[in-house]
């Protein structure tokens, strides 16, 4: 088993930042997912993107029964949604947002396009809870979190609550 790395929390500005194609896949590439797949797995979580350990590259790992004897790791790299549909509402938490979670909607299908840890193509159709998995993720690599695709109030409450836990020396608990 790999080691994990610290999953990095908002508001870390890694989190906000878009991250950048991955252009070449490398050694230390291997590394870098395994770490992650790792750090899923100790969480636990369904998925993780590379940003949230703290590196810039379209890098995503998931796995919908991390707790299961048979996982089953899925790697996805320079993912793009080429097809959506649908409406699902899931209540969405994340290990990048402590003690916050809501209901979020979105598309409840996703065709998704990018290339395996291996460099080859694959093409994904995703519904449900996996769509929605990959949309969280995905966002992830655009800088973007689930807290962006809830109501005004209830960002700006979750912020005030933040800013106290914050103040007190920093949230304690991790979801
Ligand atoms: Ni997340």
């Amino acid at each position: 088993m790999s080691e994990t790395y610290k999953i990095l929390t908002y508001p870390e500005s890694v989190l906000l930042t878009k991250s950048d194609v991955v252009e070449n896949i490398d050694e230390d590439t291997q590394k870098l997912i395994d770490g992650m797949a790792a750090t899923m797995y100790a969480a636990p979580g369904i998925g993780l993107a590379a940003n949230q350990v703290g590196n810039l590259q379209r890098i995503l790992v998931y796995d919908l029964s991390p707790q299961d004897k048979d996982r089953n790791l899925s790697v996805l790299i320079n993912p793009e949604i080429v097809h959506s549909e649908g409406k699902i509402e899931y209540e969405e938490g994340c290990l990048s947002v402590v003690d916050f979670a809501s209901e979020v909607t979105r598309p409840s299908y996703v065709k998704v396009q990018g290339v395996d840890r291996h460099g080859n193509p694959v093409t994904i159709e995703a519904e449900d809870l996996f769509a929605v998995c990959l949309q969280h993720e995905i966002d992830h690599l655009n800088g973007v979190l689930f807290l962006d695709h809830v109501s005004t109030l209830k960002r700006a409450m979750y912020k005030k609550k933040l800013k106290k836990m914050l103040k007190k020396g920093g949230p304690v608990t991790k979801l």
